[in-house]
């Protein structure tokens, strides 16, 4: 049964019917899957998994029956993967959030003239805020529509009722994903996090939501009563990026003082965290900004004054560093990139109403946050702070504009600037490191009902002999056959985006057969024990497209100790990539790979301009995939 997404207030908005997440049939995922890791492992460890796959895959075998469960747990519950997808992309995760989860969108460089001035700033981006959650409380938000491949259809907006209403718990195997109902009275309030101290701002005071300059005049109070040194509290937002088991464990002796426990509730319920930053003293570019947004700088900086579990937490930084650092697990940074967009905009144009509002009432003092602490806890943040700090001097980090040319050039080869500069990314791997390696671009899934993503495994056959003629035979194959090779890889990346964004991924659905053959007491089946599966789901090269309108872009870290977290927004004159990796690693280098990326950028495109001259680029897509999304969306009531 297909699902009413959303209903909203009679004659407001219209509303959508969106599909369910499709089950792929199982020959086709399990078919995928091989083609998928062949050319990525030995000869002999593919015929291993050939035949554990086979064997998985035969008519009655294992695999058919998960298969069935599948389909029977389609037709019970909404979405089939949500939880499985939630639980092993997020809440399973014990690294800490920081760096290895959390992502982080650097806004354009303000320039404060003084304190005041970042304060303001803060100011009016709360009153956005509060505008946005309006919105959303009024589910008042217009519907997104796809946009790119297969552009027209209605996306699922559910991921928007999460931004503010949600807070990740930590737990000792698994974490907690904790929603509030929208538009909850116990969400009234903000945290304010001020040299490492937080403080509580109501924002209905006497029944009167707080304007403007009161967020102003409270903010200014709380700035002042951090500088108070007698009252300063320990910097407990240092425990909150630590190791998930061992927060969690830290907050079970927390919880054991009724002063922490009302502390941690009051931060728990909040609507966000605002992180009011003192200035880093590190040169402000666009590599230390997103530094800055992804851990803070450690606790000697500003590490301690973050709570990482709080899904949206903004940095306002006296020295105009501005950002979010966001828990991922509620939402994408697709979401977060129109929720940011739009305050971006408000702050822009709508200029600030201090001094033309008045006050809405005497306002109290703010409440600062106070902390139980003992010896046990004090070494416990000592810990805590060591292994931020380790964190901290591992990232290699490296933001890069590539301003040869941007995504309208690779339109005008009639090719798709996501698959170009997806067989780029791995161009430039290939150079670095001399083979491929499993990769995950994710793929929006939100045209179906609680959609989140799936995976587009980049490191396909094609795009093998693709990077293969531009390095290793770079001198014995023409420049014809070089770019028959680059169209195969575009066509091939194409097809594959198409599969996975209409619900055809392969990632989803193993995982799914994966987890309830657990859910059903099954022995793991062979195919997810073995070597290579478990190698396919190490994402050496995790990459994504975070696209914005507005001057910002979004960055992560690595989710492997050797690999990159490559995050790129592609923009109509020039591409903008963030690129991450560990310092420990000795396999990896982000300025390397950068200098690769650039090399591998010009050198494609000198060989569509030589190829102009000589090749017929109409693409010869092969769209394996179209009917399978044409027969998906064929019921809805949606306009194109
Ligand atoms: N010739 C000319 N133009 C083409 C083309 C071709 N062959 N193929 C595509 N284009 C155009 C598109 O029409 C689109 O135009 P627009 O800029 O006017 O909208 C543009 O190129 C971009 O299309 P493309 O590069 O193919 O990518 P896409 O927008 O379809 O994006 C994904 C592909 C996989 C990134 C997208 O489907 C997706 O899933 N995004 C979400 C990723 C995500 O979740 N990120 C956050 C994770 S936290």
């Amino acid at each position: 049964m297909p699902i009413v997404e959303r209903e909203p207030p009679k004659g407001r908005r219209e509303s959508y019917v969106l599909p369910k997440v499709p089950v792929p049939p199982l020959k086709q995922t399990l078919d995928m899957y091989l083609t998928s890791i062949k050319h990525l492992v030995k000869e002999e460890q593919y015929q291993k998994t050939k035949s554990i796959v086979e064997k998985f895959g035969e008519p009655g075998g294992t695999g058919e029956l998960l298969q069935e469960k599948l389909l029977e747990k389609s037709i019970n519950t909404h979405n089939w993967v949500y939880d499985y997808w939630l639980d092993d992309m997020y809440l399973n995760q014990r690294l800490a959030l920081p760096v290895n989860s959390n992502p982080a969108m650097v806004f354009p460089k303000q320039d404060f003239r003084d304190h005041k001035d970042s304060l303001k700033f803060a100011a009016h981006l709360i009153t956005g805020v509060l505008e946005y959650k309006k919105h959303i409380d009024t589910r008042a938000l217009p519907v997104d529509f796809s946009r790119g491949q297969l552009a027209g259809t209605p996306l699922c907006m559910k991921q928007y009722y999460r931004l503010f209403n949600t807070y990740r718990l930590p737990g000792l195997k698994r974490d907690t994903l904790v929603i509030h109902e929208t538009g909850s009275t116990e969400q009234e309030h903000i945290i304010v996090a001020c040299k490492n101290q937080f403080f509580v701002m109501d924002l209905v005071v006497k029944e009167k939501t707080l304007k403007e300059m009161d967020i102003l005049s409270q903010l200014e109070k709380m700035v002042k009563m951090a500088e108070n040194t007698e009252e300063r509290q320990p910097p407990f937002g240092l425990l909150t990026s630590d190791g998930r088991t061992e927060w969690a464990q830290t907050r079970d002796v927390l919880i054991k003082d009724s002063v922490n426990r009302e502390s941690l509730a009051v931060i728990e319920k909040c609507l966000c965290v605002v992180c009011l930053d003192d200035p880093s003293g590190m040169e402000v570019g666009d590599t230390s900004r997103a530094l800055l947004m992804l851990h803070g700088g450690g606790h000697e900086k500003m590490g301690a004054n973050r709570w990482y579990d709080k899904p949206m937490q903004f940095v306002v930084g006296e020295d105009g560093v501005c950002g979010t650092v966001c828990e991922h697990s509620p939402f994408e940074g697709i979401v977060l990139v129109a929720c940011t967009e739009y305050l971006m905009k408000f702050m822009t144009g709508s200029p600030s109403k201090i001094g033309r509002a008045t006050s809405v009432s005497e306002l109290p003092a703010p409440r600062r946050l106070l902390w139980k602490t003992t010896p046990h806890i004090q070494g416990l943040l000592k810990a805590s702070a060591e292994r931020l700090q380790r964190l901290v001097r591992d990232l290699d980090m490296d933001v890069h504009k590539f301003e040869v040319y941007g995504k309208e050039f690779i339109k005008k080869q009639k090719m798709s600037p996501d698959a170009y500069i997806q067989v780029s990314l791995q161009l430039a791997f290939y150079r670095c490191n001399g083979r491929l390696v499993s990769t995950y671009e994710s793929a929006s899934i939100r045209r179906f009902h609680e959609g989140r993503v799936d995976n587009i495994r980049s490191a396909t056959p094609e795009t093998l002999a693709f990077v293969k003629a531009m390095t290793d035979e770079k001198t014995s194959l023409s420049d014809s056959e070089k770019i028959k090779r680059l169209w195969d890889a575009i066509n091939a990346q194409t097809n594959s985006t198409i599969a996975a964004i209409t619900g055809m991924g392969i990632d989803n659905h193993l995982l799914g057969l994966r987890e309830i053959s657990q859910e059903i007491h099954m022995e793991m089946p062979e195919i997810f024990t073995d070597e290579t599966y478990v190698a396919s789901n190490q994402f050496i090269l995790s990459t994504s497209q975070v696209p914005t309108t507005v001057e910002m872009f979004c960055c992560y870290g690595p989710v492997v100790p050797n690999g990159y977290g490559c995050c790129y927004n592609p923009q109509a004159d020039h591409l903008l990539f963030s690129v991450t990796s560990f310092h420990g690693s000795t396999e990896t280098s982000s300025a390397v790979f950068i200098k690769a990326l650039d090399e591998g950028l010009v050198e494609m495109r000198d060989l569509c301009k030589t190829s102009n001259n000589f090749v017929e680029t109409t693409p010869k897509y092969i769209y394996i995939y179209r009917n399978i999304s044409l027969s998906i969306y064929s019921h809805l009531p949606c306009k194109h």
